[in-house]
């Protein structure tokens, strides 16, 4: 393969990372900066820029106002369903920030408090992200389409000190009713806030506790009118933590990835240049949602780090009103980078397949296209670079790495793509393949993937309280690495492969979902006697939950009836982003003779592809029945 730019780059950081990863952290502003670029003897696997001190939204914001660009547009809300549209500069976003800073002082909130924020895609969002950032707290978002539950779980795990939310959200036909989620989320939850600043939005007024509730306007307004000054940032340990995510794990109980303040900042930093190829001023749209890991690196810190203006867009890519709502977006607001997930561009490739939309709209400011979340399909890249003549870049992370663990650079010069690949590591990243006794194994072949350790700065440095659950989750199994979860492969000139997972995620819409998960929730109704969810082939979402149900002796509903308990059940217990909308009921489930259920076959059934009857198994005569009742369902 020609040796690019990506090559002496990526041997500039093997052959010193440290030095590489202090000439990134040289373009952000440090309180302190920091002399110790990677301690190895902190943490658990070491830790970056253990004596720098910083403030993340000063970097985002303060930077670029001293730098002169305060009347840029930093964040451009553009919201098909709410009919609205605005925009805040940077001077304008630091002044919100810093108001809502003080808001948030004024109920005792200050470094190291946790605040959840459960809101839409509003810029407000990005405020509240921000705002906790300015003061030290750290913020834990949570994605508006997790029922009450899944929010009483992490109101629990991180103890928020405060809530941030909104009214409502806004789905295409329907309102989210945000404040009574929150508060049956407060009631479930052991753990009680002190206090909740609620965002009115014009499409619902919420009610309010007194005592608890404050609306988050009427304080705002009171501070103004007051003459508010402006908010210093906290100085921040590099290793202080930002942020902690949830995310699915092998089990119901969500994993909350850490995210530090100075290794975050500087990795990301450096992502915008090398790997997407923008610059201060340049638009970026990532199409996504604050509640997930793309939003918080996409959608609101990377692009405001680097002085982009980025966009909240409150809509999806088909409906709101047509499949030319992206066109309508690149165009109007002149963005040059779009990151989405592969299932945008097949819910717009199934309603307008020949792109007839697209003539209507001058995309040509348009430079790449990213995609990641999930497999990137070669139909729907090929699609993708057909209609919109730009580079279309897979490229491949996870919420535990906050950035692309392999891509094309774009920035470094791209290398050729093969379609399937996410293409190469990026630097920071030492990937490989391993079988089970953790020996690398030759080109070509499939095994675990993982990441020879330290991780670079902006990956996770634990897990939230739960040191031990990243030990056994990520590093026990490899001695000396991370294990990503996902299986794949390296060809003869290192591009990788990713194939799926290892565990039971699944990956549904670009939307990271627990089996385990799901079934811990079907196991709970009174009529099923046990169960197995796995996720099947679907053309637009990549994979959908299905669930198999076995009922206990004598339930005395009828089938259909128990089916749609189930599926009601899973839909308020997780989420109507669980798109959980099949369950059908079996007499047995497939197992092994130690009693292991066969899901892996289950999967291949249900997806049409080819399976052979496991050696293990306990009755052949099961898998024939589960195909039968596959075949009857809508979903064969
Ligand atoms: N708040 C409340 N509910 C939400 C929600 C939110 N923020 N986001 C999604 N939901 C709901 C949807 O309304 C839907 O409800 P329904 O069962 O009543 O129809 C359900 O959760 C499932 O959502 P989803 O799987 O996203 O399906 P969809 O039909 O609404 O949209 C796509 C399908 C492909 C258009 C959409 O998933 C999409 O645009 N994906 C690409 C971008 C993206 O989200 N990437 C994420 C990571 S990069
Ligand atoms: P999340 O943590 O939600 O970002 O999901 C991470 C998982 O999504 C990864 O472990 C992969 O299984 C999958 N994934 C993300 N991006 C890609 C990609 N480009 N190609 C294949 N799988 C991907």
């Amino acid at each position: 393969m020609q040796q690019s730019r990506y090559h002496q780059v990526y041997a500039q950081w093997q052959n010193d990372p440290e030095g590489f990863w202090r000439d990134a952290a040289g373009s952000l502003d440090w309180i302190k900066a920091p002399t110790q670029i990677f301690d190895k003897s902190a943490g658990i696997y070491g830790r970056w820029f253990t004596d720098g001190v910083c403030n993340t939204s000063q970097n985002c914001l303060d930077r670029h106002v001293a730098a002169g660009r305060g009347d840029q547009p930093a964040v451009i809300y553009d919201s098909p369903i709410a009919g609205a549209k605005r925009t805040l500069t940077y001077s304008q976003l630091l002044r919100e920030v810093e108001l809502l800073g003080h808001s948030l002082k004024r109920f005792n909130v200050g470094k190291g408090d946790r605040v959840i924020i459960y809101m839409p895609m509003v810029p407000e969002a990005v405020v509240a992200m921000l705002a906790c950032a300015r003061i030290g707290a750290i913020h834990s978002v949570v994605f508006g389409g997790f029922a009450a539950h899944e929010l009483a779980t992490r109101i629990d795990d991180a103890k928020p000190k405060a809530i941030l939310a909104a009214s409502c959200g806004l789905e295409p036909g329907r309102v989210v009713h945000y404040k009574p989620l929150l508060d049956r989320a407060i009631e479930e939850a052991h753990h009680k806030p002190e206090t909740c600043i609620i965002l009115q939005r014009p499409q619902e007024v919420a009610s309010l506790i007194e005592g608890r509730d404050y609306d988050w306007m009427a304080l705002r307004n009171e501070l103004e009118a007051k003459g508010a000054g402006p908010l210093a940032p906290e100085p921040m340990l590099a290793t202080d933590p930002l942020y902690v995510l949830y995310t699915s794990g092998t089990t119901g109980k969500p994993k909350g990835v850490v995210r530090d303040n100075g290794g975050h900042m500087v990795a990301l930093n450096w992502t915008m240049g090398a790997l997407y190829g923008v610059e201060a001023g340049d638009i970026y749209w990532a199409a996504s949602d604050v509640g997930w890991v793309v939003g918080h690196s996409y959608i609101v810190y990377a692009p405001l780090l680097k002085g982009c203006t980025t966009i909240i867009y409150e809509g999806k890519p088909v409906g709101t009103p047509d499949p030319g709502a992206f066109w309508r977006m690149i165009s109007e607001h002149k963005i040059k980078v779009l990151f989405t997930a592969p299932t945008a561009f097949r819910a717009i490739k199934k309603e307008d397949p020949k792109a007839e939309y697209l003539q209507n709209y001058d995309v040509s400011g348009l430079k790449a296209l990213f995609l990641a979340g999930e497999r990137a399909d070669p139909d729907t890249v090929k699609w993708a670079e057909d209609i919109l003549k730009v580079p279309v870049i897979d490229h491949w992370w996870q919420t535990e790495t906050g950035w692309a663990i392999a891509g094309n650079p774009l920035g470094l010069g791209m290398l050729p793509i093969k379609y399937g690949s996410p293409t190469v590591p990026m630097p920071g990243h030492d990937v490989h393949i391993l079988d089970e006794t953790g020996k690398e194994v030759e080109a070509g072949k499939m095994g675990s993937i993982a990441i020879k350790l330290p991780l670079p700065p902006g990956c996770l440095p634990t897990l939230w309280n739960a040191d031990e659950r990243f030990h056994s989750g990520y590093l026990n199994e490899f001695h000396g690495y991370y294990n990503t979860s996902d299986a794949g492969f390296k060809d003869e000139e290192g591009y990788l492969f990713i194939m799926g997972r290892t565990d039971d995620i699944i990956n549904v819409a670009g939307h990271r979902l627990s089996t385990g998960g799901m079934e811990e929730v079907l196991s709970a109704h009174p009529s099923v006697a046990e169960c197995a969810v796995i996720g099947a082939k679907d053309s637009l979402k990549g994979e959908v939950p299905v669930g198999f149900v076995v009922l206990k002796a004598g339930a005395n509903a009828g089938h259909d009836q128990i089916a749609k308990e189930c599926v009601r059940l899973v839909r308020d217990q997780i989420g109507p982003v669980a798109a959980f909308k099949t369950a059908l009921v079996v007499n047995r489930l497939p197992k092994t003779r130690s009693g292991k259920i066969l899901r892996g076959t289950m999967k291949k059934i249900a997806d049409g592809d080819a399976w052979s009857m496991p050696a293990t198994i306990d009755d052949p005569a099961v898998l024939e029945e589960i195909a039968v009742v596959l075949k009857n369902s809508t979903i064969a």
